[in-house]
C-alpha cells in the first residue's frame, strides 16, 4: 500500500534536503507511537531548527482519562519516536519540556545539521518503531528470561534520578492481583454511560477507514461482533464481559512492567511516556511483545492496590505486560503526519 504509514525506508532521509525536509522524515517514527485509544493527541509545528510539540485539545478523554495523564503520556511515546529517529541520523540535538507561554505545548526539540556521521546506529530499534504494536490477546507460558530483564532494566537507570522507576512482576500471585485490579477498574468505568458514550465513539468496526480509534480487529474481535459492540457498549453495561476478557489477557502474561513516580506533574508524564516507549521497543526488539493496560492505575482508588503489591510509596502511572503471542493482529491506523502539522 502506498499510503501506509509504517512504509518507512531509512534509505529514503533527506540527505540533500533541508534541515526542515529532515524533520518531517523523522516525525513519520513520531506517528508510530501508541497512544490512548489511538487517539494521536499530537501536533506539530516546525520552525527550523526545532520542533514544537502540541497536544490537540479536541482529543483530550474526558472520561478515560479526565488528568491527561495519558495523554502526556502518549506524546511522551511519539517524544520518544521522535528523538530515537533523529539520534540515529545524527540531528538531534535538545529537548525541553518548558513551561511555555502557550498552555497545549508541550516540549521543544531542537534538531542540528546532518553532517553524514552516523548517530547511535541502532536501525533494530527504528525497524521496531514501524512494527509494534499493542498486542492483545492471550500470552504464552514462557517466561521472560531475567537477563533480557536486567538488559532492559538498565534503560531505566537515567530515569530514577527524576524519580521515576520501574518494577517487575513475575510472581503469578501478584500478576493476578493486578489482573484482578485492571478487571475491577474497568468494570467501575463500564458503570459510567458517560464512559461507555465516550468509548463507543473510538470503538470502529474492522472495516473501518478511520484513520484513528480502535479497530475491532485490533480488540481481537470476530468481524461481525465488531459491528455490533460500539453500539452495544453505548446502551448497556458490558463491564464485566469486557473485564473478563482483560483479565484473561492480563493474568496470562509473564510479567508486568509498571513505571512510577515521586512527582505528579505533567513533566514527569511526559517522561514516564518517554521511558515507558523505550522499554517497549526494546522488549518488541527482543521479540517479545507488550500490551498496555491502564485501567488498575487510572479508575478510582485502585492505584493504592497496586502500590502495596508492588510496595512503594511512587504513585503507579503506566503498566503494561511483556510476553509472546501466537498471532500478531493487523495494526492499526494513523492519520498522516500533514494532518498532524500546524503552521
Ligand atoms: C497512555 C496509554 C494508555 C493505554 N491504555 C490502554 C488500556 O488500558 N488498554 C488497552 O487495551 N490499550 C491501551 N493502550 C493502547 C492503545 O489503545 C494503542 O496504543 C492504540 O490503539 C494504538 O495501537 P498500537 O499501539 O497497536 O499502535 C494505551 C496506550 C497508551 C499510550
Amino acid at each position: 500500500m502506498v499510503d501506509d504509514p509504517r512504509r518507512i525506508k531509512i534509505s529514503d532521509f533527506p540527505k540533500d534536503g533541508n534541515l526542515k525536509s529532515q524533520i518531517e522524515f523523522v516525525l513519520r517514527y513520531a506517528i508510530l507511537a501508541p497512544s490512548t485509544h489511538n487517539s494521536q493527541p499530537w501536533l506539530f509545528k516546525i520552525e527550523s531548527p526545532e520542533c514544537y510539540i502540541y497536544y490537540d485539545p479536541k482529543l483530550v478523554l474526558l472520561e478515560a482519562d479526565p488528568k491527561t495523564r495519558d495523554l502526556y503520556i502518549s506524546i511522551g511515546c511519539a517524544l520518544e519516536n521522535l528523538i530515537l529517529a533523529a539520534t540515529y541520523f545524527n540531528i538531534f540535538d535538545f529537548v525541553g519540556y518548558g513551561p511555555f507561554q502557550n498552555k497545549y505545548h508541550l516540549a521543544t526539540v531542537r534538531f542540528k545539521d546532518y553532517t553524514g556521521a552516523g548517530g547511535e546506529k541502532n536501525d533494530l530499534i527504528l525497524g521496531t518503531i514501524t512494527k509494534r504494536i499493542n498486542a492483545r490477546g492471550l500470552f504464552s507460558a514462557e517466561t521472560v528470561p531475567l537477563n533480557v530483564i536486567n538488559s532492559v532494566s538498565s534503560l531505566a537507570q537515567e530515569y530514577s534520578t527524576h524519580g521515576i522507576n520501574v518494577h517487575w512482576v513475575t510472581d503469578k500471585k501478584e500478576v493476578l492481583e493486578l489482573a484482578s485490579l485492571t478487571a475491577e477498574g474497568l468494570k467501575s468505568a463500564y458503570h459510567r454511560s458517560s464512559f461507555r458514550k465516550e468509548m463507543s465513539r473510538w470503538m470502529h468496526n474492522s472495516l473501518t477507514n478511520s484513520k484513528d480509534g480502535l479497530p475491532g480487529y485490533a480488540l481481537r474481535m470476530p468481524l461481525l461482533v465488531s459491528f455490533v459492540l460500539p453500539i452495544l457498549i453505548k446502551w448497556f453495561d458490558l463491564g464485566w464481559l469486557l473485564s473478563k476478557l482483560n483479565y484473561k489477557s492480563l493474568s496470562s502474561a509473564p510479567l508486568v512492567t509498571i513505571i512510577t513516580a515521586t512527582n505528579n506533574d505533567t513533566s514527569t508524564w511526559l517522561k514516564v511516556g518517554r521511558l515507558a516507549e523505550r522499554i517497549m521497543l526494546e522488549f518488541n526488539s527482543l521479540n517479545w511483545r507488550t500490551s498496555i493496560f491502564v485501567a488498575a492505575i487510572e479508575m478510582g482508588d485502585f492505584h493504592k492496590e497496586v502500590q502495596k503489591i508492588i510496595d512503594t510509596d511512587q504513585l503507579p502511572q503506566f503498566l503494561f505486560v511483556v510476553g509472546k503471542v501466537d498471532m500478531l493482529h493487523k495494526s492499526t491506523p494513523r492519520y498522516e503526519l500533514h494532518k498532524k502539522l500546524i503552521s
